[in-house]
């Protein structure tokens, strides 16, 4: 038997939007790609390698997992492939948020996923190539091996970061606004983009141009272009979806982005982001962080927020031989 490995990441959110596969083999991105870490938010994965077991035993938030098992089992057959073993892994998995509804559980669960795997197979590989492995199996999740501000260049095997978490201050609130999984998973919206939208050449077009301002932006400590840039980066995304019929967004988001464009309007600088699915992720200042809560909040609609702040890399917790 393998080592059992326990390891937490944090799900991140991209500011400038990775949406759509480049036309070769591996799972690359489109675009590049530039997110935060958040801490506040977690996955916890314990993954070993065991005797006797003809399959991977996969359990979910104490459940065995059914959607998603091909893509944990290529991931863990590259593994065994690299390490030279035959062994089935047992892997438990849980998230302290709602899973597959668009807050980046994939992100979280995959790079925790792919650093517990690793270990337990005793490689020693680095972050990058972790990330790689990650990126294979769900590209946002080449993010969440680093910490802080962190990229996903155009063509890269893997993630690298961009700028500390202390760089860069940062609230992000989450407004929750479902807990329940999205009927479109982020891979069926972005193929099913791809293929119909007339946005999306556009959106190939101009997500580069926003990801490079954007990191300029954030290296030179501009706040409200980051801001600025990530909520165009988020309705491009979108607006290549809606065009294909690809629908993530409910009345709350909408309501949500209206009452962030309202406070901007009288003076406080709040921006905002949807990933693939409802919720919108508001990003502020820290000194705004408490009065901006405190507005949206009390938006019909939103169940409950989160607030979030850049955090730390996925990492092992704990190692038992
Ligand atoms: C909207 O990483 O979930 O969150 O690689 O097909 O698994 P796959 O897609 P995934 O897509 C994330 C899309 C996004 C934007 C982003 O995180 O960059």
């Amino acid at each position: 038997m393998s080592p059992t490995v326990r390891v937490v990441a944090h799900p991140n959110i991209a500011l400038s939007k990775y949406w759509g596969k480049a036309k070769r083999d591996g799972n690359f991105p489109a675009v590049p790609s530039l997110s935060v870490t958040l801490s506040g938010m977690a996955t916890r994965t314990t993954v070993r390698f065991v005797e006797g077991l003809a399959d991977d035993q996969v359990s979910l938030g104490g459940t065995p997992m059914t959607a998603g098992l091909t893509k944990v089992t290529a991931l863990l057959d590259t593994v065994r492939a690299a390490a030279g073993i035959q062994l089935r892994a047992e892997v438990e998995t849980a998230n302290d948020f709602p899973t597959g509804s668009g807050l980046a559980s994939s992100a979280s669960g995959f790079a925790a996923l792919a650093l517990a795997s690793v270990r337990a197979a005793g490689l020693d590989w680095d972050a990058t190539r972790v990330s790689g492995l990650a990126r294979a199996a769900s590209a946002s999740a080449a993010r969440s091996l680093f910490g802080g501000y962190v990229e996903l260049p155009f063509g890269a095997e893997g993630a690298r970061p961009v700028a500390t978490k202390e760089s860069f201050p940062l609230r992000v609130l989450v407004c929750v606004a479902t807990e329940e999984a999205k009927k479109v998973a982020s891979t069926e919206g972005m193929t099913t983009t791809a293929a119909t939208s007339p946005y999306y050449a556009a959106w190939l077009e101009e997500a580069p141009r926003v990801h490079e301002r954007l990191r300029s932006a954030l290296l030179a400590d501009d706040f409200s272009s980051v801001g600025a840039l990530a909520e165009s980066s988020a309705l491009m995304m979108h607006a290549s979806a809606l065009a294909a019929g690809v629908v993530y967004v409910k009345g709350v988001t909408l309501d949500v982005l209206a009452t962030v464009r309202e406070l901007r309007a009288k003076g406080t600088e709040a921006y905002a982001t949807m990933d693939a699915g409802p919720h919108v992720k508001v990003l502020v200042r820290p000194a705004d962080a408490a009065k901006v809560h405190d507005v949206l909040v009390h938006v019909p609609g939103v169940l409950r927020m989160l607030t979030t702040e850049p955090g730390d890399p996925a990492r092992v917790v704990d190692e038992e031989p």
